[in-house]
């Protein structure tokens, strides 16, 4: 075995103080007493799957003055996320194999942590799931506009839930109706002018279609960044093949907030009521969501202090939502059953990929975590280009070390390796 790690680790649904046995980046094995090369001893701190944040927007390539992979995936590795995988709204979009393919070198030379990237779906390329199936690991679609969005007529759904199912990758979809979005739009002053833009029966109709056009194919779609009591109560009912996100900040912000910005907080589905946070959050802790996505999506804060219509939509997280819901579960408001099970083991299934548990066969992606140590959000600890967080003076846990197959990439918050050490997480 070439290294033990020793602790007090979350394995199949309970802590147990035991030994991790890692071999050629996977985990081989987990008992009492293990015998390596290398034996790590982390006495009462918390050994926990890494996360997988199946949702970024790393800016890379073509506006890199926000983020690029570089630090984006170094603001992951920081808040103990192994893994992330980005969305295709970039310059170019990745709409087509070159694309993807120049995107996947990039980010090969980059990345600190393993990534993933998706094919956007336009009605352009909407017949050719099959080709880029091979390239990438799953597919976007917006049924809504948003910033620097493609967009995807909602007719073309059943077609391309067809075609999808041949391949069997998932589809990610930005549930907003875009009709129904042009019905109400209007000049946004504040976040509840955003939010009578983009109303929760937006959400709704998208989430309708997406459920009637899918009905007859048993394709993975997975339903992002919920955000309203209607789509939630629509999603109840879910067959098992459609799953659903949240957001931390749809999760722990709402639009009737006092704010130092309102711009900064414009975001897409928009922040609402406190009925539709604490119904989101419930739900969380009620096991009617599969898992946490960050949806980072930095603009620079010169973007985002422009005239609120002006102001780009979008918040950073992919840093902070391990921290945030780790002081959450200390605080008994999730189990580590849900939190590990939203952050780590749901993600990884519905990428399909061996990571996000500790279990003999996984990836050895773990991070060690002292419980005691909270503290305070602020903008200056973070790594993200962006250089501000909506979740300034939120208390939080940010995990002292992280592994990722095996090599320590973070140890006592310092980062081990050099850019590029990340690699790609498909064939
Ligand atoms: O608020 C948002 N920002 N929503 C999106 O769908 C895109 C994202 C971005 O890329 O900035
Ligand atoms: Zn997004």
């Amino acid at each position: 075995m070439d290294m033990i790690l020793e602790g007090k680790a979350f394995v199949n649904g309970s802590f147990e103080h035991c030994c991790i046995g890692i071999s050629n980046g996977k985990i081989l094995s987990i008992k009492k007493i293990l015998k390596g090369d290398q034996h790590l001893i982390f006495k009462n701190k918390l050994l926990l799957p890494a996360a997988i944040d199946i949702h970024v927007h790393f800016r890379d390539p073509g506006m890199t003055a926000k983020e690029d992979f570089a630090t984006g995936s170094l603001a992951a590795a920081y808040g103990g996320t192994s893994c992330v995988c980005d969305m295709p709204n970039t310059l170019p979009a990745t709409t087509t194999i070159q694309d993807i393919i120049k995107k996947k070198t990039l980010a090969n030379r980059k990345s600190f942590v393993d990534f993933g990237v998706y094919a956007g779906i336009t009605d352009a390329n909407s017949n050719s799931l099959s080709s880029l199936a091979q390239h990438c690991n799953g597919f976007k679609i917006y049924l809504g506009s948003s910033t620097n969005a493609l967009l995807l007529p909602p007719n073309k759904l059943m077609d391309v839930f067809y075609q999808a199912s041949k391949v069997k990758k998932p589809l990610f979809i930005h549930a907003e109706d875009e009709s129904c979005l042009l019905n109400h739009k209007k000049v946004e002053h504040t976040l509840a002018d955003h939010l009578q833009g983009r109303p929760a029966v937006c959400e709704e109709q998208a989430i309708q279609k997406i459920l009637t056009a899918s009905s007859s194919f048993l394709t993975p779609i997975h339903i992002c960044h919920l955000s309203s009591c209607e789509g939630l109560e629509l999603l109840k009912k879910r067959p098992t093949h459609i799953t659903c996100g949240v957001t931390p900040h749809h999760t722990l912000l709402n639009a009737e907030q006092h704010f130092p910005s309102q711009s900064c907080y414009k975001v897409n589905p928009p922040l609402r009521t406190r009925l539709d946070k604490e119904s989101l959050f419930d739900a969380l802790a009620h096991d009617t969501i599969d898992i946490l996505e960050s949806d980072h999506a930095p603009h620079t804060l010169e973007e985002k202090q422009q005239e609120f219509d002006a102001a780009p939509s979008g918040v950073p997280g992919v840093e902070t939502m391990v921290p945030l819901f780790l002081y959450l579960t200390k605080k008994q408001q999730l189990s580590f059953q849900q939190m590990t099970s939203l952050l780590c083991a749901r993600p990884g299934e519905i990428l399909a990929v061996p990571k996000g548990k500790l279990q003999p066969g996984y990836d050895a992606d773990i991070m060690v975590v002292d419980l005691k140590k909270e503290t305070k959000i602020t903008a200056d600890m973070l790594h993200s280009k962006c250089g501000w967080t909506p979740f300034e003076k939120f208390p939080a846990i940010f995990p002292l070390h992280l592994f990722i197959r095996g090599e320590k990439l973070i140890e006592d918050r310092e980062i081990q390796v050099s850019r590029g050490f990340g690699q790609y997480i498909g064939e």
